[in-house]
């Protein structure tokens, strides 16, 4: 994959609520253009604590996407164009789990796939790949969310399952018992495309979940609601772009995990026989 520039070595994703980045200095936005077609907005350049990095709002500045509109590839494609080697994704999530409270982070380490019309491959077209995905996190850049989360003063978690569902509706109560009976964590509609293409693209990728609500499942709260969702997505943002800032910060400059080899062994097309 094409990896000209060298722009930022940082991403960040910002979800429902991050639409900018605070903090950011010696800001300019920068629109590119990809084989996959456009990602959700121009990507915002600047510096944030020392790094160079690249905000992107998932939904669009004004969120005009659904998650099934989100153009995943487009994202990570531009992300690996602009150089980075890291993603950081902001997101809001549901929990499954009566000890994961609203307004805490949870960084989860397994994801579970609910989702069944997105487009999660940058392989096809003659090109046969399959990456190793049994610990689809980076733990340097999960590990680097956590030491924010403690600096800044805020519960962050780390490990947990996240199920990726399509939605756009919430879940049915059913649904939402049989992800608990399953022993997972939270729930969200957007990271797990994320962190498949980003391991495609040998690009480290971890999540901070905001935990937002209880989904459904829980009898003495409301089952959730977007009100609900925004209420506590407003009443964390601060802390939010705190926790990010500092992750910014505590991810080391030199790159030594394994997502930065990940198609060393995951592609099985042979190249085309030389003919005499
Ligand atoms: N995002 C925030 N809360 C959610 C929930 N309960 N289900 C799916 N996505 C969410």
């Amino acid at each position: 994959m094409e990896c000209g520039l060298q722009e930022a070595e940082i991403g960040i994703i910002g979800g429902s609520g991050l639409y900018s980045m605070p903090g950011l200095t010696n800001v300019r936005e920068q629109r590119i253009t990809t084989p996959f077609g456009d990602p959700s907005d121009a990507f915002v350049l600047g510096s944030l604590a020392g790094r160079k990095v690249a905000f992107l709002s998932r939904h669009g500045r004004g969120h005009l996407l659904l998650p099934s509109e989100l153009n995943f590839r487009a994202n990570v494609y531009g992300m690996k164009k602009l150089g980075v080697e890291r993603i950081l994704s902001v997101s809001a999530v549901g929990s499954l789990k009566e000890e994961h409270k609203p307004t805490d982070f949870v960084i989860p380490d397994q994801f579970i796939d609910r989702t069944f019309h997105r487009e999660s491959t940058f392989f096809g077209n003659g090109i046969v790949g399959h990456i190793a995905f049994g610990d689809p996190v980076c733990a340097v850049v999960g590990q680097a969310i956590a030491t924010a989360c403690e600096s800044v003063g805020v519960v962050g978690k780390r490990g947990g399952t996240y199920v990726c569902m399509e939605g756009p509706q919430f879940s049915t109560r059913a649904e939402s018992n049989l992800y608990r009976s399953w022993g997972a964590d939270v729930i969200g509609m957007t990271n797990l495309q994320e962190a498949k293409l980003a391991r495609e693209a040998e690009i480290c990728y971890a999540t901070m979940a905001m935990v937002t609500d209880y989904d459904c499942w829980h009898e003495s709260h409301d089952a959730v609601t977007v009100e609900q969702v925004i209420a506590v997505l407003n009443q964390n943002a601060a802390n939010a772009s705190k926790v990010v800032a500092a992750a910014v910060a505590a991810i080391p400059a030199e790159r030594n995990c394994a997502c930065g080899s990940a198609l060393q062994y995951a592609i099985l097309t042979s190249p085309p026989a030389i003919s005499p």
